[in-house]
């Protein structure tokens, strides 16, 4: 049985340039010429869900952008590839925009400006009729409250719940009680068990176990990503390790994103939660060989 993937997050346009090193804090840098390349989270999710997806209209984008230029930009990927674009509303406001350095060996460093994705709202998720085989999958580029209240909103329908806990912000402990999948990479997994007391077992543990730690402690499924280390998951209790695949790195930025959005699209298409992390990570590997965080549909 297939369903949909719903994405509740934000849509930016990215400005980026490749720098030699990352710039230090203080420090300023030249980069090369600067390019503009549709990004956010939550699209760069979007995109890669329905690019697994043999119909893209069964990906609903739910967010805003601007009443501006770089609108139609941000979304020009989405709109490309066919993707349910009907709640994604433009706002009296800027498109959120996000300013990227990458380095020579393809890491990045990211700020972001909202803009409109500060109104993204759950209203948005009214009345689509979401059952027990859709997936919603969020993020932690729009206000959190708005993200907690889609939450309960697919959680009265029955549909799977997808967080990625990036980039790394406050969770309360009700709010990770109500997810059924919580992605997350090293830095977002120790920003969780700080809040939640759970240093003391890190150290017992080492960096690798914060997926046990937190799946533990919150009755939900971890997947934690290592980068060139592969991930870790605890899925439904059962602890698993998932070997890296190798790439010839050119940009990471994105990476994360698609791994979120092909694990998405697979639970949709009710593909064990088991193969669908190494389905993410064969897909994430590929998008760490493109420049940018979205790639060519
Ligand atoms: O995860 C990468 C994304 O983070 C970029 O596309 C940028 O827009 C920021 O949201």
């Amino acid at each position: 049985m297939s369903g949909r993937v719903i994405v509740f997050g934000s849509i930016n346009l990215d400005l980026v340039t490749r720098v030699k090193t990352l710039p230090l804090p203080g420090e300023t840098v030249i980069g090369s010429d600067y390019q503009l390349i549709p990004g956010g989270k939550g699209a760069n999710q979007a995109l890669a869900a329905a690019q697994s997806l043999t119909d893209p209209k069964r990906v609903l984008m739910t967010g805003c952008v601007g009443e501006d230029d770089f609108a139609s930009r941000a979304l020009s990927n989405l709109s490309k590839i066919g993707l349910d674009l009907k709640r994604t509303r433009p706002s009296a406001t800027s498109t959120g925009i996000a300013m990227i350095g990458v380095d020579e060996n393809g890491e990045n460093s990211i700020v972001v400006c909202p803009g409109a994705n500060g109104l993204t709202s759950a209203e948005q998720l009214r009345d689509i009729g979401l059952s027990a085989r859709d997936v919603l999958l969020t993020q932690q580029e729009v206000p959190l409250d708005e993200v907690f209240a889609a939450h309960a909103i697919a959680r009265q329908s029955g549909a799977i719940i997808v967080h990625n806990a990036a980039p790394a912000a406050s969770l309360p402990t009700k709010a990770i009680g109500n997810m059924d999948y919580l992605i997350v990479n090293e830095t977002e997994a120790e920003a969780i068990c700080r809040e939640h007391d759970l240093k003391a077992r890190i150290n017992e543990t080492g960096s690798q176990e914060l997926a046990f730690v937190i799946a533990e402690r919150f009755g939900v499924s971890v997947i934690l990503t290592l980068g060139e280390n592969g991930a870790v998951s605890v899925l439904v209790g059962n602890r698993l390790q998932h070997e890296a695949i190798p790439a010839n790195v050119v940009d990471t930025t994105g990476a994360g994103d698609v791994f979120c959005g092909t694990f998405a699209a697979c639970l949709a298409d009710g593909i064990s939660s088991e193969q669908a992390v190494e389905k993410a990570m064969a897909a994430a590997s590929r998008a760490c060989e493109v420049f940018g965080a979205q790639s060519e549909s």
